[in-house]
């Protein structure tokens, strides 16, 4: 049984809103005790109502991001739903390399994993450009890889993982390839860690300093936005995309109601979009 009030509730769902953009209603109440409960306690607020404004006023910095990393879902794995990586290998960098051959940086790729939670999603795309070009070490290659979570971030950049978290989607091949044991954990080795830079950031706040971007993948994380940020979050993906790129989005998301700025390609069953030039903004068409 509950001791959460209505205001506790509500309050609680405006702050997560607040910090990550995401909407919990008094649905979501058994969250808040599964999952602040003891945060909340350790802070020695009277209730969620003076929790919630003083994290929001930053008066608890040093709870502030553990609640972000406890309001958050941070389930992933390794070549998660296959079909991206697919996509990738087969369709979109063999077209990426042949587009840029004889342009002026024939070996450059920008690629942003947007919400990579521990960071099995941008290792994989590191993993599947290293399984298609052997001197990959030599390419200029940056993988992007951005999580609100703190705890997340620092977990995908040290790049250490258990044998439970192998046992997720990793292949005896690659596991023997791109990694290497340490103590009882597993250690991306050096040139797949080289291709990839870890930071926090939330989704909803502008993409200044980002970008421009071959591909982008974006895979469930805007399934906790509201239609709006989801909408205004991908307009702007638009504009931190070379015009001839790529955004991978989940397996059970779609940008078919965003209208005609996205073209959906039929690539390995994966879902992904490349921008067109219907309904951008003007400043866009200007670019
Ligand atoms: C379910 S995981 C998805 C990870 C990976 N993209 C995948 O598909 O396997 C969702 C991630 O989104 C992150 N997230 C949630 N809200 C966010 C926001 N406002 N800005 C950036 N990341 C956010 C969470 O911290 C979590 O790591």
């Amino acid at each position: 049984m509950s001791n959460l009030t209505p205001a506790d509730v509500d309050a609680v769902c405006d702050l997560v809103d607040n910090l990550c953009g995401i909407c919990w209603d008094s649905s979501k109440a058994y969250l808040i005790e599964s999952r602040l409960t003891n945060i909340f306690k350790r802070s020695g607020c009277a209730n969620y109502v003076d929790f919630a404004q003083r994290v929001k006023a930053n008066m608890l910095p040093a709870l502030k991001s553990e609640v972000i990393d406890a309001v958050t879902t941070h389930e992933t794995l390794w070549f998660r739903d296959n079909s991206p990586f697919e996509a990738l290998k087969h369709k979109i960098f063999p077209e990426l390399i042949d587009a840029k051959a004889n342009s002026a940086f024939p070996k450059r790729f920008r690629i942003w994993s947007a919400a990579c939670s521990t960071g099995q999603e941008p290792y994989s795309i590191a993993m599947t450009l290293a399984d298609l070009v052997p001197d990959v070490h030599r390419w200029d290659v940056q993988i992007v890889g951005t999580d609100i979570s703190p705890a997340s971030v620092e977990t995908a950049s040290r790049g250490l993982y258990s044998e439970m978290e192998m046992g997720r989607g990793m292949d005896p091949q690659r596991l023997n390839k791109y990694f290497t044991k340490q103590g009882a954990q597993w250690k991306v080795r050096d040139e797949i860690r080289a291709m990839c830079s870890f930071s926090t950031r939330n989704l909803h706040d502008p993409y200044a300093g980002l970008g421009p971007f071959d591909v982008i993948f974006c895979r469930n994380v805007v399934i906790y936005f509201t239609a709006e940020d989801r909408k205004n979050i991908f307009n702007r993906m638009a504009q931190i995309l070379q015009p001839n790129g790529w955004i991978l989005v989940g397996s059970s998301e779609s940008l078919g109601d965003m209208g005609p700025r996205w073209a959906p390609q039929f690539h390995c069953r994966a879902n992904c979009y490349r921008p067109t030039m219907a309904g951008a903004p003007m400043a866009a068409i200007a670019r």
